[in-house]
């Protein structure tokens, strides 16, 4: 019964349970992106709250893949000694800690990066308000070496493992998308060539850090008009494991979708208004027409939770290397069924660390068997600019 609580392994790393705390980007970094004091210590409130595993916020390997203000970066050695200090605080308390490594592609903009975004097709993003051009042959090569060196400093840095962020719209989600993937060389076309940006990743990576631990965020489906289906997601779970990869996570979405991967109990365009940079500085007309038209507009995903679990478990069934499924996983009930069912191997949430650091205990001790997280997703609008925390549904005032 409660067999999520035991140790687990994947791979050779020993996970505390089969609980995980997926990634969440904290905005806990200075300007050049270092890791702050306060990072490491939401590390250590996780660990000690009972997580199976941390995954880390994205840290960028390459800064024209920098998603937002106060993301780490790991795009040099620049950062190692605080990287290690937090490694080793977290991996001292027994919990393994993953980083995850991600480039924005084009879900980011000049006021962040200080040039124009890069994907692998030239396209208009409505999430940044920014067109980002197409990326050439010697990029893509510069991108491949930027992930592979990042998955050394990882290694260096202590971390337990590193996982690709291959989901949610940034770039190697992009290029395994049919949708934003629209070249004719050898980085587009079918799903191997589409595919190929991650292998030359991961052989570039083993050759550098060997049997280094390397998971992958994907997506089993998105909701954009040729996108991510669940066909195309099992032949390309099929490739991460031939190429060696230690587990899947299985997410969905992407930012053109609106909120697809982190669903919302609410109409997050009073918070978008309010607290996102790219709409809260758009000039009066505009941002007045964004606030009639995006209520109608945005749309309300459902259902809210355990969104992930039946793509999960199609993708189990077709690898041998474990599966984590993510996405509104908030019930014990729920969690304990997937696992007992074979459903997925591993469970990772989000939302649930925020609200609760120690949400693992507490399911653990019978004190608790629902997260307390209501969904507001609000925690994701404000994280953009300011550290991460819970608005447990309040829209804070406009600045
Ligand atoms: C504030 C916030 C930041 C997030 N940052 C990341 C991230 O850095 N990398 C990532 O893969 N997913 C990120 N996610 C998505 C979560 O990992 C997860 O896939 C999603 O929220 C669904 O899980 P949940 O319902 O348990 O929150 C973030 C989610 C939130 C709410």
């Amino acid at each position: 019964m409660n067999q999520i609580f035991e140790k687990a392994v994947i791979g050779k790393i020993k996970l505390q349970n089969r609980l995980i705390r997926s990634a969440t980007f904290e905005g806990m970094a200075d300007e050049n992106g270092r890791p702050l004091e306060a990072l490491s210590d939401l590390y250590m409130k996780i660990a000690e709250g009972g997580a199976g595993a941390i995954i880390t916020g994205f840290a960028g390997v390459r800064k024209n893949g920098k998603a937002f203000k106060g993301m780490c970066m790991i795009d040099s050695d620049e950062h190692l000694a605080e990287y290690r200090k937090l490694s080793g605080r977290v991996t001292k308390h027994g919990t393994p800690i993953i980083i995850q490594l991600a480039h924005a592609g084009g879900q980011t903009g000049p006021s962040i990066t200080g040039g124009q975004a890069v994907a692998p097709s030239k396209k208009f993003y409505a999430s940044s308000q920014a067109r980002a051009r197409a990326l050439t042959g010697d990029e893509i090569e510069g991108i491949i070496d930027g992930f592979a060196g990042a998955v050394l400093r990882a290694k260096k840095a202590g971390f337990s493992g590193a996982q690709l962020h291959a989901a949610h719209g940034y770039l190697l989600s992009e290029f395994l998308s049919p949708a934003q993937n629209r070249r004719n060389d050898m980085w587009g076309g079918d799903t191997e060539n589409r595919f190929r940006i991650i292998a030359r990743i991961m052989e570039k990576a083993r050759d550098l850090a060997g049997d280094y631990p390397i998971w992958v965020k994907m997506n089993a489906y998105d909701f954009e008009r040729g996108g991510m289906r669940m066909n195309e997601a099992l032949k390309t779970a099929v490739l991460f494991q031939k190429h060696g990869f230690d587990a899947i996570e299985v997410s969905c979405g992407s930012g053109n979708d609106g909120f697809n991967s982190i669903r919302m109990s609410i109409n997050p365009a009073e918070a978008m208004a309010r607290m996102m940079p790219v709409i809260r500085d758009m000039p009066g007309i505009k941002k007045a027409l964004f606030k009639i038209a995006s209520p109608l507009l945005l749309k309300n995903y459902r259902p809210l939770t355990n969104y992930n679990i039946d793509a999960a478990e199609k993708i189990k069934r077709e690898v041998d290397i474990p599966v984590i499924a993510v996405g509104g996983m908030r019930r014990l009930a729920d969690i304990e069924n997937a696992i007992a069912e074979n459903r997925a191997d591993f469970i990772s949430m989000s939302r649930p660390f925020i609200i609760e650091p120690g949400i693992v205990n507490k399911f653990r001790s019978g004190r608790q068997s629902e997260s307390r997280c209501i969904n507001c997703g609000i925690c994701l609008i404000g994280v953009m600019e300011n550290p991460l925390k819970c608005y447990n549904g309040r829209v804070p005032e406009a600045k």
